[in-house]
């Protein structure tokens, strides 16, 4: 995995004259507006970068964005890996790999995620403040690099305090509606039952997903400070589970992307 990884970093350090981010970010479900918000400098599709996963979504390509965010150097995954595609957790998380090889030390991670806390509305931003892994894999599985971070990697903090805390105090100051919560992470691509949401409310997660926590890990290990946001877009409540949708997911998404990048930015901006 070494190799890869800096045979792709000094291909990307041909391509953007030697960038280098202080912040990657990873967008997800309906939440691509952020890019608005980076002044960008170099774009690179992943078909040109060397061991990354190539997108199976057609029209759905995917590219790395390098540039700015007010005072930071950033870089951004226009397009992410599912494990329910069939990437392995290896090929999902080596763009965060290639991240920190760069020189990134904080990483933003954004999702849509369905809500199980009844205090929950469509629509609602969630800060996530803990993950509960249900994937049945785990990107650090196989032997350890010890050069990129420890065996046995502590979890106790894998959503920074500090970062939280920034979003938080810009929402209060802002007005803005905003929860902290659990995400679980599993693997999709179905759609929850009724009786799941019910466990997951159960064993102690807010929100569930199909993203986030392989690459979550994989930057804790590697000792990046990590952001999470997350927009729920539908409702995992007893007695309030109704048929859900890509599509909706990705309306939802969109309406609340614009609220969300203001927040993204802000953190960016004071961490
Ligand atoms: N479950 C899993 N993933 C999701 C959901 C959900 O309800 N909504 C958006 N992504």
């Amino acid at each position: 995995m070494l190799e890869e990884i800096s045979f792709t970093t000094k291909s990307i350090h041909e391509k953007t004259k030697n960038f280098s981010p202080q912040v990657g970010i990873i967008l997800g479900s309906g939440l691509g507006g952020l890019v608005r918000e980076i002044k960008t400098e170099f774009e690179i599709p992943y078909s040109d970068i060397p061991h990354f996963p190539q997108s199976t979504v057609k029209g759905h390509s995917g590219k790395l964005l390098f540039g700015s965010i007010g005072n930071k150097n950033v870089m951004a995954m226009q397009g992410r890996f599912h494990y329910y595609e069939g990437y392995s957790m290896k090929q999902i998380t080596f763009p965060v790999r290639v991240m920190k090889a760069l020189g990134v030390q904080i990483l933003v991670v954004s999702n849509a995620s369905g809500g199980m806390n009844p205090e929950f509305e469509v629509g609602e931003i969630m800060i996530i403040n803990d993950h509960i892994n249900l994937f049945p894999d785990n990107p650090l599985i196989g032997k350890n690099e010890d050069t990129l971070g420890p065996r046995f990697p502590d979890m106790s903090e894998a959503y920074s305090r500090r970062l939280r805390s920034i979003a938080l105090n810009f929402a209060r100051e802002n007005h803005i509606r905003i929860k902290e919560g659990v995400y679980a992470g599993l693997t999709g691509p179905c759609f929850e039952t009724p009786a799941e949401y019910r466990y997951l409310w159960r064993i102690g997660a807010d929100a569930v997903g199909m993203s986030t926590v392989p690459e979550v890990i994989v930057a804790r290990h590697s000792g990046m400070e990590v952001f999470g946001i997350s927009i729920i877009t539908d409702l995992g409540v007893e007695g309030k589970v109704f048929n859900v949708s890509h599509e909706e997911v990705l309306e939802v998404a969109a309406a609340k992307e614009p609220l969300v990048s203001q927040i993204v930015k802000e953190v960016i901006i004071r961490a």
